[in-house]
C-alpha cells in the first residue's frame, strides 16, 4: 500500500525562513517564495499566496518565528512575540485557525519565559512550536480522512466545493484525505469538483492535486452542482471549514451554503471534514463570524481579462454561512459529530 498522496507543501521552515508555495500561480507555475518577514507573511497570507484555514495557521505561526528571531534580549524577544501575533492577525478574518495558531504561539512564549530558559534556547522552543503546529496537522488530517472514509463506499461519488486538500493544510487536507486513503487502498471514489468562482481553488487547486495523485476527479463550473446531483451521479457531498460555531454553523468558501441546500433537496448527505482547532465555541452561531469581502477585480477582471463593465457594482463575500440543519455530519480527528451539535461539538473538548 503506497501513499498516495504525492502533492507539494503549501509551507516550508527552511532552517529561519519560510518558503511558501504561492498558490496563486497553480497550476500553471510552481514557485517557493522566500520569506523573512511578518510582512511578507501577512502579504502572503492577505493576497491568497497562502489560503486554506490550517496553512494560513501554519504560516502566521513561522510569521511569529522570523519576526522574533532577531531579538537581542528575552525582553525584546516578548515583545515581538506579542507584537507580531497581533499584527498577523489582522491578516484575513474568516479562518478561526489564524488566530488559534497565533494564540498558541503566544501561550508558549509566556510558557518558556516561565521557565527561565536562555535567549537562543527560548528562540529554539518557540520554533518547535510552530513546527509541532505543522506536523500535527499532517496527523490530524491522516485521522480525518479515516473518519471520512468510512461515510463512502466503493464507487461513489462525492462532490467538493473550494480547496480543502493537501495545499490548505500540513498534508492530505480535510476534505480531501479520504480521497487519498481510497485511492491508497484500491477503493474507487468518483470525485466531482467545483470549481469556486472566484478566484478558482477548485479548479486550480482541488483539480490539480487530485489530478495529481490519480484520484478519478471531474471538475464541473460551480452552476453545474444541481445538474449533476439531478442526475444521480453524487451520493454524498464534503466540504472543508474555516470556522464552525459553537451551534454547528459552518463557514466556508462562498458558494457553500448553495451546495448545501442543493444536497438536501436531493436528499444527499452533505460532510464537513476539519480539526478541532477550526471549531470556534467562543463563536455562539453563524451570524457572529466575520465574513471576509475581498476586492471587486476578484469578480471582474479575474482570468486577466475584465469580464464586466467598468464602474458596475460588487458584491464579493469570500465565505458564505451554511445553517447547522443542513449538516449531516461533522468529521474531525476525534470522530463524527452530529446534531445535537450544541451539546456534541461541546463534547468533543471535554477530554
Ligand atoms: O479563501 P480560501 O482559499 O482561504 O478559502 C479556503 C476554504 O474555504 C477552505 O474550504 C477552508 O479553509 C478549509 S481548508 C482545509
Amino acid at each position: 500500500m503506497s501513499e498516495a498522496y504525492v502533492g507539494l507543501e503549501s509551507v516550508k521552515w527552511n532552517n529561519g525562513q519560510v518558503d511558501l508555495l504561492d498558490q496563486r500561480l497553480l497550476p500553471e507555475e510552481i514557485v517557493y517564495l522566500p520569506l523573512t518577514t511578518k510582512e511578507d507573511v501577512w502579504e502572503a497570507i492577505r493576497h491568497l499566496k497562502v489560503r486554506g484555514a490550517p496553512a494560513i495557521g501554519i504560516a502566521a505561526a513561522y510569521g511569529v518565528v522570523v519576526a522574533s528571531q532577531a531579538a537581542e534580549t528575552i525582553e525584546a524577544w516578548q515583545k515581538a512575540v506579542i507584537e507580531s501575533a497581533q499584527y498577523l492577525a489582522t491578516s484575513r478574518p474568516t479562518a478561526v485557525n489564524l488566530f488559534w495558531a497565533l494564540d498558541r504561539m503566544k501561550a508558549a512564549a509566556e510558557q518558556i519565559i516561565a521557565q527561565g530558559f536562555s535567549l537562543e534556547d527560548s528562540k529554539k522552543a518557540l520554533e518547535n512550536e510552530a513546527i509541532a503546529i505543522q506536523q500535527q496537522d499532517e496527523e490530524t488530517n491522516r485521522a480525518i480522512g479515516e473518519y471520512a472514509l468510512s461515510l463512502f463506499k466503493e464507487d461513489m461519488g462525492v462532490l467538493t466545493h473550494c480547496n480543502a486538500g493537501g495545499l490548505a493544510t500540513a498534508k492530505y487536507g480535510t476534505a480531501l484525505a479520504p480521497f487519498y486513503l481510497a485511492k491508497e487502498r484500491g477503493m474507487k471514489l468518483r470525485v466531482f469538483a467545483d470549481e469556486t468562482r472566484p478566484v478558482l481553488q477548485g479548479a486550480r487547486l482541488t483539480a490539480f492535486e487530485l489530478h495529481q495523485a490519480g484520484v478519478d476527479v471531474t471538475l464541473i463550473c460551480d452552476n453545474m452542482a444541481g445538474m449533476v446531483m439531478s442526475k444521480g451521479w453524487i451520493d454524498a457531498v464534503i466540504v472543508g471549514t474555516d470556522r464552525v460555531a459553537a451551534n454547528g454553523d459552518v463557514a466556508n468558501k462562498i458558494g457553500t451554503y448553495s451546495v448545501a441546500v442543493l444536497a438536501k433537496a436531493h436528499g444527499i448527505p452533505f460532510y464537513v471534514a476539519c480539526p478541532l482547532s477550526t471549531i470556534d465555541l467562543n463563536t455562539p452561531t453563524g451570524s457572529e463570524i466575520p465574513i471576509e469581502e475581498r476586492p471587486d477585480e476578484e469578480i471582474t477582471e479575474g482570468f486577466g481579462k475584465r469580464t464586466a463593465p467598468q464602474g458596475v457594482k460588487v458584491f464579493n463575500p469570500a465565505f458564505d454561512i451554511t445553517p447547522n440543519e443542513y449538516v449531516a455530519g461533522i468529521i474531525t480527528e476525534k470522530g463524527i459529530v452530529t446534531a445535537p451539535y450544541e451539546e456534541n461539538l461541546r463534547k468533543l473538548f471535554e477530554n
